[in-house]
């Protein structure tokens, strides 16, 4: 069969896989091809058990790949045979030189644009759908277009908005399909013919455009703003516990003002994932750039409390359990940074787990989806850590549980067949509010919401 379009992803991750797989699923008459440098993960996207977990995502691979999708590991062909390519590889924080741990490492996506260059037979469109720094996206044209060959090159920025553990949803249903592309007659034709992609499936009026720099800068700032609200309730589920206010009421009475909206107003243990920090520490650096110190500053704090809701949750256990967890075994409900995914990428349940064993607890971790990944995470640390799939053993003897994702499987377990089986007394610290505090209390734990006042025996 003739294919309408050919498309490219280079990067096979968190976004490009999903990505591609519902444009896949959306356009039956595109032949998607999705490269990626790293073998395994390509075997992976091959086989039955795809290298990432997102609700729906089997279903739509299951009904794409082989047909109009495929995973490869030839990006060179890749790039030879397609002429619309989307690069999301990753921009971690920066780990070294200037700008460490605050700028984005480019070098995956610099040594992408070299390589679209060398294969490149005909002129290309290039997506960004990696979040990148402002100007990007001209640094990588200037690149394409370095040297003086006939084939000619347009990016586009095309920021990609999906939230994990809801991607194939939200890539249904966007809210919004941002393209920001240059201000010339072929950078508005590769403008459209992006359009052109997104129509088969999403209303025109949720197709916006810009010029390429605001596209960029909006991504960014579409991460710091929701990171700000769960910085702004979680520092004041810090005052709660202080005032005996209870934040799950006051989240409500706040959000129900419909200037100020009621999502993204659950107090936490602290936001993770691959993007709020990097994408803020990415604007604070830019803002440096520019002198803009008061800017950089306003918008570093949103990290800063991020942290001291972190360590104040590792402090109020301390303090629960009578100042010393030495030799303590404790629990750990969720590893992952949010529920619905495998992803543990800046979890805050990494953190947590450091600066309990520094305070020579025993760990004992327990996730649905995310213990492979927490392997990893904790490969190497000093200190006792076990990772047990079954919530039940895993809280077995334990002195304490601290849930850490919100798993909704966490919601509905037997408590009491748990409170049965621990070290008595025995705590629950709710990094996320999702259990019935007063059932267990009634059960006979100690109970520690966030930013409710505790229920402890006396
Ligand atoms: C985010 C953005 O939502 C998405 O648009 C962007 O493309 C990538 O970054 P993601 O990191 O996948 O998506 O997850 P998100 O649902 O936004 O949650 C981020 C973190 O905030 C998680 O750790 C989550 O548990 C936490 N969170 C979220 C809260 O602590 N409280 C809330 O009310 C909401
Ligand atoms: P994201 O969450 O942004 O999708 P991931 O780390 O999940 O980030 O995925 C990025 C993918 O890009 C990884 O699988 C990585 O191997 C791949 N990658 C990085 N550099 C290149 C490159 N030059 N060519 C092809 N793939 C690359």
């Amino acid at each position: 069969m003739k294919f309408k379009k050919n498309i490219l992803c280079i990067g096979a991750g968190y976004v490009g896989g999903p990505t591609m797989a519902m444009i896949a699923y959306k356009c039956p008459r595109y032949r998607i091809t999705v490269v990626d440098v790293n073998p395994t993960r390509i075997a992976e996207w091959n086989s039955d058990d795809l290298p990432i977990y997102e609700p729906g995502l089997g279903e739509i691979v299951k009904a794409t790949r082989g047909k109009n999708l495929f995973f490869s590991t030839d990006i060179e062909g890749g790039i030879r045979d397609n002429d619309i390519i989307f690069v999301s590889v990753n921009t971690p924080t920066k780990t070294f030189g200037a700008g460490a741990g605050m700028a984005a490492d480019l070098q995956y996506w610099e040594k992408t644009a070299r390589q679209i260059l060398q294969y490149s037979q005909s002129s290309k469109i290039v997506i960004e759908k990696s979040t990148l720094p402002v100007k990007t996206a001209l640094a990588m044209e200037r690149i394409l277009n370095y040297t003086k060959s006939s084939l000619s090159f347009d990016v586009l920025s095309n920021p990609e908005f999906l939230a994990e553990g809801s991607a194939m949803t939200d890539l249904e249903n966007p809210d919004r399909i941002l393209i920001g592309c240059q201000d010339t007659k072929s950078g508005l034709a590769a403008r459209e013919a992006l359009v052109e992609i997104y129509a088969n499936w999403v209303p025109r009026e949720k197709i916006i455009t810009s010029n390429i720099w605001s596209s960029e800068l909006s991504k960014i700032v579409s991460n710091a703003f929701l990171a700000q609200r769960i910085s702004s309730i979680n520092a004041i589920s810090a005052l709660c516990e202080k005032t005996d206010a209870d934040i799950t009421e006051v989240a409500k009475a706040v959000g129900m003002d419909s200037r100020i909206g009621s999502k993204y107003l659950n107090a936490s243990v602290g936001f993770g994932g691959s993007c709020f920090k990097k994408d803020i520490l990415n604007l604070v650096y830019l803002c440096r750039h520019y002198s803009l110190h008061d800017v950089a500053d306003y918008w570093e704090s949103v990290v800063r409390i991020n942290q001291y809701q972190q360590e104040r949750f590792v402090l109020n256990m301390l303090t629960a359990m009578f100042n010393t967890l030495a030799g303590k075994k404790i629990c750990l409900f969720g590893f992952a940074f949010k529920a619905n995914t495998g992803d543990t990428r800046e979890s805050p349940a990494i953190c947590i787990t450091r600066r309990l064993l520094e305070e020579k607890a025993e760990i004992i971790i327990t996730d649905p989806k995310a213990l492979k990944n927490a392997k990893a995470d904790l490969a190497g640390v000093d200190g006792k850590v076990s990772f047990i799939e079954d919530p039940y053993k895993a809280a077995e003897g334990c002195h304490a549980i601290a849930i850490l994702t919100e798993w909704d499987l966490y919601r509905n377990l037997d408590f009491q067949k748990i409170y049965d089986n621990m070290t008595k007394p025995a705590s629950i610290f709710d990094g996320r509010n999702i259990i019935d505090h007063k059932r267990c209390f009634d059960i006979g734990f100690n109970v520690y919401p966030t930013g409710k006042p505790a229920l402890t025996q006396s």
